[in-house]
């Protein structure tokens, strides 16, 4: 039997399966009414637990143009969630008799993953608290890859709140992928989460250097810019100065919202950043497209709609033969000359139920009765590891094996030799023992 694909994480994507999409959704686009045999007799189902307007219906148009059908629970608070049942219990329902493949939107960070373990049909993460945005991504990559005629070596610059907004973090992942220097302009305090900065070095071999933003003026001015740049430390040091890169030449503006209901601070909002024509007329501008997810609220300036560099609203236009590709794709009505990813990263186990991961919004903190705790190791020496939903870095103080049931300093060699899925971890010494492990004796 063949695996069923989900599309949780850009990662879930092999590059060329990504740009194989691509050329698909360009066919598509070219007459979107031409497609309505491809998905017949086959159902979507969109369990949609936050508001959305672009991505559902994109989606649900999507899929009718596809001539296949769609049931949607675009308010959750009229579903049974509303009567306590859980994330994964409505998946189990809604994956069996009544859809081929449920598209989701959740609150908590790592829920469609969750859901997708749950699912006996593919899932798509619609966005899955501040964690990530998959196809956005992909709608976003598309416009690169139509207007740039390219997706590697890009030059992008990201603004706005780049800590809560899941399109970032995956956009990120997906720009460090094809070998883009992105230029991040954060609102103040708004910075890049630790672990996507972490995940990029390790994963991505990026690097993050302080940036020389003045020459893009306004845009860059209240914010300490940073390079995250593709060159490893020493082709860097080629550089005078290594500590600050310049930026000159800039393929695409990405701007984003002020995510003010994940991080509550509605402050944030009354001074936020604001794209506007003269911040577009700094030279480095000249040639760069103009980006966001949308909504929009102030922080692209409605004098810039007439701008030929702007592509916002193309942008989500393009989500539906984005995502007609991405739907004929996982119900199995496409067929890419392409392989999938190689080294899918392995979830082990979290031993004794004790939930190690930090984040109180991640789905395994939210979603009570979810008893599969996992994690991926993210690095062996030294020690790391992420939660295996959120990808948070779990704290690790010490570390026990299940098997001897002996608990270890985290760097320690003893420690880097046991198997991953024999591997504990504890805050300190007090749980360690309370769960019943002892030192080990030298
Ligand atoms: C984004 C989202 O929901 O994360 N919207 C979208 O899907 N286009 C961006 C946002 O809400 O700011």
């Amino acid at each position: 039997m063949t695996r069923i694909r989900h599309l949780v994480s850009v990662e879930d994507l092999a590059s060329a399966e990504i740009l194989g999409l691509f050329r698909q959704a360009k066919e598509y686009a070219g007459d979107l009414r031409g497609w309505s045999e491809v998905c017949r007799g086959r159902i979507l189902a969109s369990l949609f637990y936050e508001p959305s307007t672009r991505t559902r219906l994109s989606f649900e148009s999507a899929m009718q143009r596809l001539g296949g059908g769609v049931v949607t629970s675009a308010e959750m608070s009229s579903s049974s969630a509303a009567k306590g049942e859980s994330l994964a219990d409505t998946v189990r329902v809604v994956s069996g008799a009544y859809a081929d493949l449920i598209v989701l939107r959740h609150p908590s960070e790592g829920a469609a993953r969750l859901a997708s373990e749950f699912s006996r049909v593919p899932v798509v993460n619609a966005g899955d608290g501040s964690h990530e945005h998959p196809t956005q991504t992909l709608c976003d990559l598309y416009t690169l890859w139509i207007e740039k005629e390219r997706l590697e070596g890009l030059d992008v610059v990201l603004a706005g709140d780049l800590r809560y907004s899941r399109t970032i973090h995956s956009f990120v992942y997906a720009l460090a992928r094809f070998g883009a220097n992105i230029v991040c302009v954060p609102h103040r305090g708004l910075e890049l989460p630790e672990y996507v900065v972490r995940r990029l070095r390790e994963e991505y071999g990026t690097e993050p250097v302080r940036a020389d933003a003045t020459d893009l003026g306004d845009i860059a001015r209240e914010s300490d810019a940073v390079y995250l740049t593709p060159q490893k430390p020493h082709q860097l040091s080629l550089f005078t100065d290594a500590s600050r890169l310049r930026v000159d030449r800039v393929d695409a503006v990405y701007m984003t919202r002020p995510q003010t209901e994940r991080h509550g601070d509605a402050e944030v909002s009354a001074r936020y950043m604001r794209l506007s024509s003269s911040a577009m007329a700094a030279a480095p501008l000249r040639e760069a497209i103009v980006m966001h997810p949308l909504p929009r609220r102030d922080e692209i300036a409605a004098e810039l709609d007439d701008d030929p560099r702007s592509r916002y609203f193309t942008q989500a236009a393009r989500g539906v033969p984005v995502r007609m590709a991405i739907l004929a794709f996982l119900l199995g009505r496409l067929e890419l000359e392409a392989q999938p990813p190689e080294n899918e990263p392995r979830m082990f186990p979290v031993e004794l139920g004790v939930n190690p991961c930090p984040n109180t919004n991640c789905v395994t903190h939210t979603e009570k009765r979810h008893l599969r705790l996992g994690f991926r190791l993210t690095s062996r020496d030294p020690l790391r590891a992420a939660c295996g939903y959120c990808s948070h870095e779990i704290p690790i103080g010490l570390v026990g094996c299940s098997t001897t049931r002996h608990f270890h300093a985290r760097d320690s060699a003893t420690a880097r030799k046991i198997r991953p899925d024999h591997l504990v971890f504890f805050r300190d010494e007090q749980q360690a023992m309370a769960l019943g492990f002892s030192a080990a004796v030298r």
